[in-house]
């Protein structure tokens, strides 16, 4: 039996080459998935103009003019909920999301991170991995819980850090092994195979105890 295509939502706040990446994925066949929307929370996002250009519903919702971040929260998941998303993927979306909209979507709320989570959660990822002289450097797609980029992690991507890298070239060597880490999670997704449970990751019904690799 065929499935339909997994509905994604896609959050971006920025260039979008995530974004990119998954959509070239769902048009090439590899992904059973089809990206239902695209919401920022700026106006001048690169991700809405892929998604323009791509006929999706390219969405804006600027946090100016809610009182708190639990409004803003409230209002933009009940604007993606009306897309009926399987899955919503935050993809380099560059905001703190309220406990309330995180708890009541355990199972399908992911984030991408350029880290080896649990090193590194929040921002300047790259810089922080030369600082602290790490040989390797990476990215971890995680299901979303309250606490910052501390969700257990589906899967994760390694590159090394070489002697001349500097922030600029370690998220430039970066960025392809994102997009096919983010793309593979997703197709595990589709396939149904990964669930979030107890705080643990699921591949079919078996806890992982370490991140898949991609
Ligand atoms: C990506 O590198 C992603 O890992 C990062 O933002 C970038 C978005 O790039 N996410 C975070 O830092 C989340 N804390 P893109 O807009 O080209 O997809």
């Amino acid at each position: 039996m065929t499935r339909a295509p997994l509905r994604l939502v896609v959050l971006a706040s920025g260039r979008g080459s995530n974004l990119s990446a998954i959509l070239a994925a769902c048009a090439a066949g590899s992904l059973a998935a089809e990206v239902v929307a695209v919401f920022s929370d700026k106006a001048k996002a690169g991700a809405q103009a892929i998604a323009h250009d791509a006929n999706i519903p390219a969405c804006i919702l600027s946090p100016a003019g809610f009182a708190s971040r639990l409004d803003y929260d409230r209002a933009l998941f009940d604007e993606v909920d009306r897309y009926r998303p399987d899955l919503i993927v935050c993809a380099g979306f560059m905001r703190v999301l309220s406990a309330e909209v995180v708890a009541s979507r355990t199972q399908k709320l992911i984030n991408i991170h350029p880290s080896l989570l649990p090193k590194y959660a929040g921002l300047h990822t790259h810089q922080r991995v030369l600082d602290s002289g790490d040989t390797e450097h990476g990215a971890s797609v995680h299901f979303v819980i309250p606490a910052l980029d501390a969700g257990p992690v589906i899967a994760q991507t390694r590159i090394p850090v070489l002697p001349a890298d500097t922030s600029e070239t370690l998220a430039a060597r970066l960025l392809p092994a994102e997009h096919r880490l983010l793309v593979d999670t997703i197709t595990l997704y589709a396939a149904r195979r990964v669930e979030h449970e107890h705080g643990q990751v699921l591949i079919d019904r078996i806890a992982q105890k370490v991140p898949q690799t991609f």
